[in-house]
């Protein structure tokens, strides 16, 4: 048996079917271009008869798509086949996927026939869709909660009707690993032609097991692995190729390979995210925000000893620049400096120590530090004694009271105070500073930007004065907004000569 697994991604139809995620035909193109590239073996673009949106985005996505193979889907319903087969006329290699339920719920209560019915409309199907083109596949509708001897009796039937695939979905996501696993074998073993044609997983992951349930349909010999970027998909999603892909590549024990380039895994990612507005979560595998993310102190000075300590994926191998080591309150020296070389910033012993120090000050008061932040906490190292620093900021404002600030600035060595009120907290504070400098300014600029996006963030300052015809800039970063307003003023002022 062949150790290729197919990647059969149905992100443009099963995935594409989640509320919220509609795509327009455009948006499905470059979707599909970015699955080509990604290197998938077959795309289903669409389920052409359910609306002229998707009949129209099978046909374009048919257009421009080279290598995989066009797949769409259909009932096993004449007029579905047909329309499938008119929609995918200018694919290079297409495929029709029809099929039926065979679970005794869709036989009893959602189609409401028989069983020997059953196998008899989905050989027509098969039968039908061939006439259309050679590479039909075939699906059981919630085979999860079929009965094997019946499902191997269908199987058997649509493959001698002309199925090049069968697909065995997990329609409900029920199915234990175990159970799938055996599934598969049995068919492996029970369906007399079964080496006419590929058996191909299909799992929901509504009890999280998903990519379980895939691996242990390829252990049994699956060859074809019906996958979405993301595990989009009805309800709790389908599997996601990203794991599936990955766990092919570093489970060199399975001895199985995929045609997918792992390195265009996260850019991918990223295109469907966004075009589909569906935010990955953060401990996503493979693709989520924290999946390289180390944030313990133990954890981050194991990785930067040795990356495999704590890694078994190299981020490079999909795609992500580097695992990141996420600076917290709880986060050692090691990492602090790694990060500080990362920026090009190289300090010694003491420097060090007075950069960690302000860094934990800074950690307690923000859940993370940033790379700007690290930045601004070294650069203030070099700043030096300054001839005007602010020691005191006290300030009193809100809804019906009177800002009032009071100010104190040591000057040359000494602490000088002064309160004032104004028409805000930050009036009042300029205007005491003002209060204790012997220079006139006027305030020219003054623009507050926060780094990153919490409310826990550094807010950044940067000020214009003008004074006796000259402008001079001052910069303060600090998570309370007021105390780096009046310090960002205070800096600008310290430099007028
Ligand atoms: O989950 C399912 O059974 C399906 C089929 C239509 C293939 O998506
Ligand atoms: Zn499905």
């Amino acid at each position: 048996m062949s150790n290729k697994v197919l990647i059969f991604d149905t992100t443009l139809r099963d995935g594409e079917q989640v509320p919220g995620c509609q795509l327009n035909t455009i948006e499905k193109i470059q979707v599909a271009q970015a699955l080509e590239a990604l290197g998938v073996d077959v795309i289903e673009a669409g389920f052409p008869i359910s609306s002229p949106g998707d009949f129209r985005s099978v046909v374009e996505i048919s257009k421009a798509i080279t290598n995989p193979v066009i797949c769409a889907l259909t009932r096993a319903v004449k007029k579905d086949i047909e329309v499938a087969a008119d929609a995918l006329q200018f694919a290079k290699r297409k495929r029709i996927h029809t099929g039926i339920g065979t679970s005794p719920y869709h036989i009893q209560y959602k189609i409401r026939t028989t069983p020997e019915e059953i196998v008899r409309r989905a050989v027509d199907a098969v039968k039908y869709a061939r006439k259309f083109v050679d590479d039909v596949e075939f699906y059981a509708e919630d085979a999860g909660r079929s009965d094997n001897e019946y499902l191997a009796k269908v199987i058997e039937a649509v493959i001698k009707a002309g199925a090049t695939v069968v697909n065995i979905p997990d329609t409900t996501g029920y199915c234990l690993p175990e159970e799938y696993g055996a599934k598969i074998r049995y068919l492996m073993e029970n369906v007399p032609n079964i080496d006419k044609a590929v058996i191909s997983t299909h799992c929901h992951n509504d009890l999280g097991m998903a990519t379980a349930n895939t691996i242990m349909g390829v252990i049994n010999g699956a060859r074809q692995v019906e996958v979405t970027i993301n595990g989009i998909g009805e309800r709790a999603g389908n599997t996601s190729l990203e794991e599936v892909a990955m766990i092919i590549k570093s489970h060199h024990d399975l001895g199985l390979e995929t045609n997918i380039n792992s390195k265009l895994i996260y850019s991918t990612s990223r295109l469907v995210s966004t075009l589909m507005s569906m935010p990955v979560q953060a401990n996503k595998a493979i693709v989520g925000r924290n999946a390289f993310a180390h944030s313990s102190g133990i954890h981050q000075d194991g990785v930067l000893k040795h990356r495999e300590n704590y890694e078994i994926i190299d981020p490079h191998e999909v795609g992500i620049r580097e695992s990141s080591i996420i600076l917290t309150a709880r986060s050692g020296r090691a990492a602090l400096n790694h990060r500080l070389e990362l920026l090009g910033l190289k300090f010694g012993k003491e420097e060090l120590d007075d950069i960690y120090h302000r860094f934990l000050l800074l950690a307690d008061k923000k859940k993370e530090i940033n790379d700007e932040d690290i930045r601004i906490l070294s650069g203030e190292v070099f700043k030096g004694e300054k001839s005007l620093k602010l020691e005191l900021l006290q300030v009193t404002c809100g809804r019906s009271a009177i800002p009032v600030a009071t100010v104190g600035i040591r000057i040359n060595g000494e602490v000088h105070t002064s309160t004032a009120s104004g028409n805000g907290p930050i009036d009042a504070s300029f205007t005491a500073v003002r209060h204790l400098i012997s220079k006139t300014v006027h305030l020219e600029e003054f623009l507050i930007q926060a780094i990153t996006k919490g409310s826990d963030d550094l807010g950044k300052v940067h000020i214009q004065v003008e004074h006796e015809g000259r402008t001079y800039y001052g910069f303060s970063a600090n998570t309370d907004i007021i105390t780096a307003s009046v310090e960002a003023f205070i800096d600008a002022i310290a430099k007028i000569k």
